[in-house]
C-alpha cells in the first residue's frame, strides 16, 4: 500500500494509564490521575444537573455549526460568530491547522519542550519541524524568530507552556508578533489561560484583530473540567476561519458536548473557585520544592514540573504503585523532572507525603 513514508516509525499519542487499569495492576482501591491536567474539582454543578435531566435525541446529528454554543462564545468574548471555529478538543484544531498549512517543503517552528501534538501532526504532514530550545523553561521568542525563514508556514507559541507551565510576558509576545513575517501563521495555544494570575500576562484577545495571521486556541478541557466532552475553539479573523473551516469534519462536536460547554461557560463562579483552589495547591508543591531544594518551573497553570534528582521513570512507576498517575519528565523531554497536575488540597498533601517516601527510598533525601 502507498502509506505516507513519514508514518513508518511513528507511534500513536501515549496517554497515561487509565485509573481502572492501575487499580487492577497494583491491587489498589483508590487511584488519582494527576497526569493530564484535568480539573480535580470536575465541572460546574450546573453541568452535572443538566446531565441528569437532559433528554437529547441521540439519533439526530449535532448542529455542525454549533450555533448555540457559538453565539454564547461570541457574546462572552465580544467577537463575531464568524471569528470562531470549534474543534473536537483543541487537539482537533491543531490537526486542522496543520492539515491546512503544513506539507512537504515547508517548515514549522515551535519550542523543543512543548505540547507534543504540534510536532506529531507536522510529522504526519511531512513538514520540517524546527524545535527551538526553551530558555530557563520559557519560550525563547528571539531564537524562534531567528528560526523562521521563507519556508516557514506555522509558528506555535504555547502560552502558558505545557509541560513547564511558564508564560511569555505580554511585552515579549507583543514584540514577537510585530516581527513575525505576515505570511507566517502564528498559533497562540492558551489551553490553560483561565489559571494565569501573573499580571505580566495581559489579555491577548486584541491581538487577533491586529494580526490577520494569528489564531488563539482555547479549550473546555482544563479549567472548565469537560475534557471527556472534547470541545476546543479558535478565535481568528473571518478570513482565517473561512480557510480552516473546510478542513474541519462536519459534526466535530456532539450534541451533548455543545450543550454542556455552553452551560459551563456561563458559570464563571465555578472557574473562579477553581482558580483560587489551584493557587492553594500550587503553593503546596512550591513549598515542598523549596524545602527540599528541588528546582521547579514557575507555573501559571494547573500543573507543575519539578526536579526529583532521581530517574524520573522510576519515580513515575513508584508513584503509580502508590496510587498516583503522573507524567515522567523523561517522556516529556526532561529527564530528572516530573510533571504533576495540581489536585485537591488533600490529594496534593497525600501525593507529596508519598513522594517524600519515594525520594528517600531513592537516596535523594537523607
Ligand atoms: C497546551 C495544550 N494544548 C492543547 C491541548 C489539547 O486539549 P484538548 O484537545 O483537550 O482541548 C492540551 C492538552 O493537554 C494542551 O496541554
Amino acid at each position: 500500500m502507498k502509506w505516507k513514508q513519514q508514518l513508518f516509525g511513528m507511534k500513536a499519542y501515549q496517554p497515561g494509564k487509565p485509573i481502572d487499569e492501575v487499580k487492577k495492576l497494583f491491587g489498589l482501591d483508590e487511584v488519582f490521575k494527576l497526569a493530564s491536567n484535568e480539573n480535580p474539582f470536575g465541572s460546574s454543578p450546573k453541568v452535572q444537573q443538566f446531565l441528569q435531566e437532559q433528554q437529547t435525541n441521540h439519533a439526530i446529528y449535532p448542529d455542525g455549526y454549533a450555533q448555540s454554543l457559538r453565539t454564547s462564545l461570541a457574546n462572552f468574548y465580544s467577537v463575531a460568530e464568524n471569528e470562531l471555529i470549534l474543534g473536537n478538543g483543541s487537539d482537533d484544531l491543531i490537526a486542522i491547522i496543520t492539515r491546512a498549512l503544513l506539507y512537504p517543503g515547508v517548515n514549522t517552528v515551535m519550542a523543543d519542550l512543548s505540547f507534543s501534538q504540534y510536532w506529531h501532526n507536522a510529522d504526519i504532514e511531512g513538514a520540517e519541524v524546527r524545535k527551538v530550545p526553551l530558555k530557563e523553561g520559557v519560550h525563547d521568542l528571539d531564537a524562534m524568530l531567528a528560526a523562521i525563514d521563507e519556508k516557514t508556514s506555522v509558528v506555535w507559541v504555547c502560552n502558558p507552556n505545557n509541560p513547564t507551565g511558564t508564560i511569555v510576558t505580554d511585552e515579549d509576545l507583543s514584540a514577537f508578533l510585530a516581527k513575525v513575517p505576515e505570511d507566517v501563521f502564528v498559533v497562540l495555544d492558551e489551553a490553560y489561560i483561565e489559571y494565569v494570575n501573573d499580571p505580566s500576562y495581559k489579555d491577548t484577545l486584541h491581538y487577533f484583530r491586529e494580526y490577520p495571521n494569528l489564531i488563539l486556541l482555547r479549550t473546555f478541557s482544563k479549567a472548565y473540567g469537560l475534557a471527556s466532552f472534547r470541545v476546543g475553539y479558535g478565535i481568528a479573523q473571518p478570513e482565517v476561519i473561512a480557510k480552516l473551516d473546510p478542513v474541519r469534519a462536519p459534526f466535530n462536536n456532539t450534541v451533548l458536548s455543545q450543550q454542556v460547554a455552553q452551560i459551563a461557560l456561563q458559570d464563571q463562579e465555578f472557574i473562579e473557585s477553581c482558580r483560587v483552589a489551584n493557587e492553594i495547591g500550587k503553593k503546596q508543591y512550591v513549598a515542598f520544592c523549596e524545602r527540599h531544594g528541588l528546582n521547579y518551573f514557575p507555573s501559571q497553570t494547573n500543573f507543575i514540573m519539578f526536579e526529583v534528582k532521581a530517574d524520573s521513570n522510576v519515580v513515575f512507576e513508584e508513584m503509580m504503585k502508590r496510587g498516583f498517575i503522573i507524567r515522567s519528565g523523561a517522556a516529556l523531554g526532561l529527564e530528572g523532572y516530573i510533571r504533576v497536575t495540581i489536585g485537591t488540597e488533600a490529594q496534593n498533601a497525600k501525593f507529596l507525603q508519598l513522594l517524600e517516601d519515594v525520594l528517600t527510598e531513592q537516596g535523594v533525601f537523607a
